[in-house]
């Protein structure tokens, strides 16, 4: 199945967003403890209320009632010694179970090693996109950087594949979630938050920058796709090799390296080493653009370089106001970048 396909299904499970689906071992803890809490307090909440109907019911004011109120009640050690250790009670059962789950999702990472099987990956938040560095997998170091579409490998043959993603901010707070592989967790500026997962579930999850930062906010879209060990080495090995050369878009090469793309947009193997924006180099590679809002092809890249404000109103890109000709010829070289 390709990407397209993935795309233009209506219901694959990508779209799934479900927490109490989940497909990794922290997304599993956070659904066992959501039910566990939620039937606690369901528990004092059908307890307190129907305490407190049948009160209502049974000692209602009827006609034939004394005039006067009974005499009151004050004190009752058992009653109030009750009340008082049964919560306490409940209070140390939720901090545990709430440490327990703690303890099960927030690993601190072992240095990497070869054979460990693992892929380091650093995600930098920025406004309004992911930037994926792929730093080691399985010991070696990776050296690619991505942005948007998150691969990773999936855990086959019993073969844990742990991922985990060491996360930080370029500007404001963002937050990297997608609910089926893990927890919520905050992408702060001057700070380095962490998270693991592993999954054996191949296909793509969806997610969604979790922290209002700014207008786009709602259009930083985050797509992880779990690759089969096999398929994950190929894209490895796609993306670490330098950019194409294609004869056939020499003089869109030449626009694209003497325009203001440069200064923000980096290809690996030419003199385009801007690090504010997307890395370029394997940009048909991702399915999508502008952080998952569109789909990547030549007709939407065209509209984006036209007026990415026209796209995604707010974003850091401005418009360029390149005659057709250029705009066009430029294209071309990008839609080479596979
Ligand atoms: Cu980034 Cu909200």
């Amino acid at each position: 199945m390709t990407g397209w396909d993935l795309l233009a299904l209506p219901q694959s499970q990508a779209d799934n967003l479900s927490i109490f689906e989940p497909v990794a071992p922290p997304s599993q803890s956070i659904r066992t403890l959501s039910i566990l809490l939620f039937a606690i307090s369901a528990l004092i909440f059908v307890v307190v209320e129907g305490v407190l109907f049948y009160n209502l019911l049974r000692f209602r004011k009827t006609a034939d009632a004394p005039a006067t109120e009974p005499p009151q009640v004050y004190g009752g050690t058992p009653i109030e010694i009750a009340w008082t250790v049964a919560p306490t009670l409940i209070v140390c059962i939720l901090v545990l179970v709430v440490a327990r789950t703690l303890w099960e999702i927030e690993l601190d990472p072992p240095p990497p090693k070869p054979g460990d099987n693992a892929l380091f990956v650093s995600v930098v938040g920025r406004q309004w996109w992911w930037e994926y560095r792929y730093d080691t997998y399985n010991g070696r170091p990776l050296g690619f950087i991505t942005a948007n579409e998150l691969h990773v490998p999936a855990e086959s043959d019993g073969v844990p594949r742990r991922v985990y993603l060491d996360l930080q901010s370029a500007d404001v707070i963002h937050s990297f979630w997608v609910p089926r592989l893990a927890g919520k967790t905050d992408l702060i500026p001057g700070k380095t938050n962490r998270m693991w997962f592993q999954t054996r579930e191949r296909g793509t999850f969806y997610g969604q920058c979790a922290e209002y930062c700014g207008t786009q906010h709602a259009g930083m879209l985050l797509r992880v796709i779990v690759d089969s060990p096999d398929e994950f080495a190929r894209w490895v090995k796609l993306q670490q090799g330098p950019a194409r050369e294609d004869p056939a878009a020499r003089s869109g090469k030449a626009a694209f390296l003497a325009e203001s793309c440069v200064n923000c947009h980096r290809v690996r193997g030419t003199s385009a080493a801007g690090s504010y924006a997307p890395d370029l180099t394997h940009l048909m590679s991702r399915l999508t653009l502008a952080a998952g809002i569109l789909p990547n092809n030549e007709q939407n890249l065209d509209r984006w370089v036209a007026n990415p404000q026209k796209m995604k109103v707010g974003c850091l890109m401005p418009a360029f106001a390149f005659s057709e000709g250029r705009r066009k010829e430029i294209i071309h070289y990008l839609t080479t970048l596979r």
